[in-house]
């Protein structure tokens, strides 16, 4: 009885396995029949721009069919006219490809009509960062007041003042006085409950069939600031293999966390935020006392500051410091506000989002 099933098996899956021989080779026939061997000889040759070697070579020409089989059916939507213009345009694209590569660069290949955009800064020079453009760059609001404080009251918010307080003495063990290091490690935990917050909104959005106020927009916009001073410290302090590995965990543990209280609670989980932000606004507080008194270098800003937060050239750390510290304190504030906004029996999307407070 086994031996007959397990024969019957064997039958089945080799009948399914000639069915599936029969549909590929139909399918490259039809290609073939249609004259477009010498496209998907081109496609392989869009795949690599850099020399030639035998591995990748052979393996281009393997995926070779694929291609031309999956362009000639986009092309069959009724674009057919558009072709001589797309040649075209591969065809400098290629050139320009070809031109960087020549020059030292590593070209990046494709043939789908996606050329890489080409940003320019407003006196029309090239603009050298891939992160952001010149349309998310801003000059900080400085004037924020700093000292502003949520008094914790209810139970609530004491349970979240309590939670970040408790967190604040290991991260000072651990760094000490290393305000640099310190800031780095910090922005990597820093960025994360807005993305979280914003996908969760998103998710919510979805699901209720419902506007979201600008609250996703608001939260993605914080986590993206957030990994700009990620960015901007990387700069002038780099991890060591330990402290990397701190990251992975602590990610690991603070996302799923984060995640589950926003789902719970997004009101604890934002007055969390608040207060973690006005710890932020400590630790770079001290951080300037260090460069003040001359504890830490105030070397010269890195490029990438100077053009996120528009700064003069030859700005220094200590700059960079202010306007960080500057972003932290409007994060403290849409954060509490969102709390607040939960505290008073509303939704975050009954109230326009602050968007572009920075
Ligand atoms: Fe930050
Ligand atoms: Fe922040």
């Amino acid at each position: 009885m086994m031996i007959g099933r397990h024969h019957g098996g064997k039958l089945l899956a080799g009948a399914s396995l000639a069915a599936l021989s029969r549909r590929t080779l139909a399918t490259a026939s039809v290609v073939a029949a249609r004259g477009f061997a010498g496209e998907a000889a081109q496609g392989a040759k869009y795949l690599y721009s850099g020399p030639a070697r035998g591995g990748a070579a052979a393996s281009a020409w393997l995926r070779a069919p694929a291609i031309g089989m999956r362009r000639e059916s986009t092309l069959a939507l009724g674009e057919k006219e558009a072709r001589p213009q797309q040649q075209q345009q591969q065809q400098q694209q290629t050139a320009e490809e070809e031109k960087r590569a020549a020059a030292g660069g590593k070209a990046i290949a494709s043939y789908w009509g996606v050329e890489p955009s080409k940003v320019t800064r407003g006196d029309g020079t090239e603009w050298r960062w891939t992160c952001f453009r010149p349309t998310e760059t801003y000059k900080a609001d400085l004037s924020i007041d700093l000292k502003k404080h949520h008094a914790p009251l209810t139970f609530l918010d004491k349970l979240a003042f309590w939670t970040v307080k408790s967190m604040r003495y290991p991260t000072d063990i651990f760094f000490q006085r290393r305000y640099g290091c310190r800031a780095m490690m910090l922005e990597t935990v820093a960025a994360v409950p807005g993305m979280v917050g914003g996908l969760l909104l998103h998710c919510k959005s979805l699901r209720r069939f419902e506007h979201s106020g600008g609250w996703i927009k608001a939260l993605l916009e914080e986590a993206e600031n957030e990994r700009m001073h990620l960015m901007t410290f990387m700069e002038v302090s780099q991890p060591r293999w330990y402290e990397r590995a701190l990251v992975f965990a602590v990610q690991g543990v603070f996302f799923n966390a984060y995640f589950l209280g926003y789902l719970i609670s997004p009101k604890f989980a934002h007055r969390v935020v608040g207060y973690l932000e006005e710890e932020a606004i400590h630790s770079y507080t001290e951080f300037l006392k260090e460069l003040d008194n001359g504890s830490i270098e105030n070397v010269p800003a890195p490029a990438i500051a100077i053009d996120y937060w528009q700064l003069p050239e030859g700005s220094t750390l200590r700059d960079v410091v202010l306007v960080v510290r500057a972003d932290e304190a409007h994060h403290r504030d849409v954060n509490h506000f969102a709390s607040d906004i939960h505290y008073q029996g509303r939704e975050l999307k009954e109230a326009h989002a602050p968007l572009g407070y920075h």
